[in-house]
């Protein structure tokens, strides 16, 4: 008999409903409690589970004992809820941007560090099988160039408020394109140095708009290579939460959406749809399968997207942001722990 894994919620909205859904797909696991502010959406999302539903966290903390803490808050509501879970031992699945400034992540990531907990940040695309493929065909042939897109719709007033306020989410070329920086960095490298443009006003500015319509951001890899991410909030819904890349070697070109899942690979003259190594498009359910069995096994060694690396991501989010406000290029330090 498998050992049942128990885990809470915190933040009841649509990614950590995603979250529930997968994990009950998934079993041998346990739902035991639900916090929200919105109380209302803590209920729903419990359902018929018998969770218990908070909304007060340490509350939840006191008195209920879980093994794993889904946490699924928008960017600015990370007010040290990790740190007081890592100081109970609670192993860690955390919804990606993780934070909003390296300050505060530096602070999670020692409390994990310290009480040894599993972490795993929500960068999905790495787990495809595809991108398996990719990182062996990268090794032998460096890429060149980078190209991404992250595609939104985002209006003022729509769900997520939160979204279309730039001191809530520091904009979608922060809270969404991360997947993209984050992915980048897995198979081309660190990356050293930034630009970016942006156009506003095409959706009229106010109190609640106040993020960038579109931005195209530059990249430059520690390997020498270069690379661009284009991204907009006025997409139609058919394709708002998309993302992916195309990344070129030399005679190599790859392929991915988050959408499709697969991997279209372009190798010399031969053009090779190899869905063979790329069926899956579920990146989350595997991320999450991996979560569960490291808690299981005790050992996060396959974990591909662990806190301690999506601060570095969060580190390239912050000099786009950085790069956006001042206009200059941005040099992206290395990160430095502050033990
Ligand atoms: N593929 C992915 O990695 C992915 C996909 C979607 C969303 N996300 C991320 O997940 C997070 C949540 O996104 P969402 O789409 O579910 O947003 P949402 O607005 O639908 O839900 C957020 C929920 O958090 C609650 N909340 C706010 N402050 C809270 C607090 N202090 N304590 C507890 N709950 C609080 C809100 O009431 C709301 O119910 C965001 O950071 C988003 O970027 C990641």
């Amino acid at each position: 008999m498998k050992e049942v894994i128990r885990y809470g919620i915190l933040g009841a909205g649509g990614h950590a409903r995603l979250v529930h859904r997968l994990l009950c797909e998934i079993g041998g696991v346990e739902l035991v409690a639900v916090c929200d502010p919105e109380v209302e959406r803590a209920v729903s999302l419990a359902g018929q589970s018998g969770a218990g539903v908070y909304s007060n966290f340490e509350a939840m903390l006191d008195e209920k004992k879980m093994d794993a803490l889904v946490v699924c808050i928008p960017p600015f509501a990370h007010t040290g809820q990790e740190i007081q879970a890592a100081e109970r031992g609670i192993h860690l699945y955390i919804a990606k941007p993780i934070a909003l400034d390296m300050a505060y992540a530096k602070k999670v990531l020692s409390a994990i560090e310290r009480n040894k907990v599993l972490s795993c940040v929500t960068y999905g695309m790495r787990y495809a099988p595809g991108i398996c493929k990719a990182v062996e065909l990268l090794s032998a042939r460096p890429a060149v160039l980078a190209e991404g897109y992250a595609f939104l719709r985002v209006r003022p007033g729509g769900g997520r408020p939160w979204i279309a306020r730039k001191s809530l989410s520091l904009g979608q070329m922060f809270t969404q394109a991360c997947h993209v920086y984050d992915i980048f960095r897995y198979l081309v490298g660190e990356i050293v140095r930034v630009s970016a443009i942006k156009c506003e006003g095409f959706i009229p500015r106010t109190d609640a708009y106040d993020i960038e319509d579109a931005g195209v951001v530059t990249l430059h890899f520690a390997s020498g290579a270069i690379g661009q991410v284009s991204c907009t909030v006025m997409s139609p819904s058919g394709v708002s939460g998309e993302y992916g890349f195309r990344i070129t070697a030399e005679d190599l070109v790859l392929n991915f959406s988050n959408r499709e899942g697969i991997l279209h690979i372009v190798d010399g003259s031969v053009h090779r749809d190899d869905s063979s190594v790329s069926k899956s498009n579920d990146c989350e359910a595997l991320m999450l399968s991996r979560f569960i069995n490291a808690i299981r096994n005790r050992c996060g060694s396959e974990i591909l997207s662990p806190y301690a690396d999506a601060v570095k991501t969060l580190q390239v989010g912050i000099g786009v942001v950085e790069a956006l406000r001042t206009g200059q290029a941005v040099n992206i330090p290395p990160v430095c722990s502050d033990k």
